[in-house]
Formats: C-alpha cells, sequence, structure tokens
C-alpha cells in the first residue's frame, strides 16, 4: 500500500456551502484517511493508536451531529427526527465497533476505516444532501451579500462567498 494514500479523496460534490458544516465533513474524511494511513496489521500498533485518536474522533463526530441539528431545528427542518436518527444509530455503531476492537473480538483498523468511510460517504452524498437546497432556501442575505442561518441560541452560520458546491 503506497504510504500517505487516502481512502477517500475530498470533492467539492460534497459541499452545502455553509462554511462550518463543510469544514467539519473535509474534517471526517482527513479523521477517516488518517485512520487508514495507520493500518499496519500489526493488531498492538493499531490498539495503540485508535487508543490515542478514538475518544477526539467520537467527539468530533458528535459536535458535527449537533452543528448540523442546530440548524435543522433552527430552520424546522421536516426530517429533523429521521436524520437525528442516522446520527445516534452511527454513534451508537461506532461506539460497539470500539467495544469490540477492546475485546478479544478484535477488528482490524483496516475494516473499521472502511465502515467509516462507507457510512460517512453514503451519509454525506444523500442524507445529508437533502438539506442542502432547503437549508440555503432558509438562509438570509445580509446587506454585504453575505448569506447566513440565524439559529435559536443567536449565533449564525455563515455561507462561504465561494459558493463551492454550487448551492
Ligand atoms: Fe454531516
Ligand atoms: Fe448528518
Amino acid at each position: 500500500m503506497p504510504v500517505n494514500s487516502n481512502l477517500i479523496d475530498w470533492s467539492s460534490t460534497f459541499m452545502c456551502g455553509i462554511k462550518i458544516i463543510d469544514e467539519q465533513h473535509k474534517g471526517l474524511v482527513d479523521l477517516v484517511n488518517d485512520m487508514f494511513n495507520h493500518v499496519t496489521e500489526d493488531e498492538e500498533q493499531e490498539q495503540k493508536y485508535l487508543n490515542k485518536v478514538i475518544n477526539e474522533a467520537v467527539n468530533y463526530i458528535k459536535v458535527h451531529f449537533a452543528t448540523e441539528e442546530k440548524i435543522m431545528d433552527a430552520t424546522k427542518y421536516q426530517g429533523y427526527a429521521e436524520h437525528k436518527n442516522e446520527h445516534i444509530k452511527f454513534i451508537m455503531t461506532v461506539i460497539e465497533h470500539v467495544e469490540k476492537f477492546n475485546s478479544e473480538k478484535r477488528i482490524s483498523l483496516m475494516s473499521f476505516s472502511k465502515f467509516l468511510k462507507e457510512w460517512i460517504l453514503s451519509h454525506i452524498a444523500v442524507v445529508d444532501r437533502q438539506y442542502f437546497v432547503y437549508f440555503k432556501e432558509k438562509a438570509s442575505r445580509k446587506a454585504d451579500g453575505s448569506l447566513s442561518i440565524s439559529l435559536e441560541d443567536g449565533e449564525e452560520v455563515l455561507y462561504s462567498s465561494a459558493n463551492p458546491g454550487g448551492f
């Protein structure tokens, strides 16, 4: 396997235009690629790596889900409950995998990376994609021309001016 090969290549087709979401999705892709680059097939090494990164990785995923859910909440997104459910199921499955890793029923870092890849790619490309147009319609344009969505807590999420995903 070539060193520093990527399991996922980042693509602008994953982008919705909301800065924070696109950054977080890119972060998830980086996380999976980093994991894939630590595949050695050496149980001890892989365990060591996973122990080091797993808490931070799970937290990162949770923060991302919370960000999406806040925007869904603020925009009264119809698919909110269903989408949130997908997030919860995923977190539970990740935790199950990690528990397996810490038990006798060890799974390889390779199969864990591939599981994450499959889920993340299909989630972004299918489930997340369903809110891309909706969120944009709910965004408001400010005097300086920038687009943003106001959240319940008074925060706002901004669209990037480059509009990379075409939304
Ligand atoms: Fe997402
Ligand atoms: Fe999502």
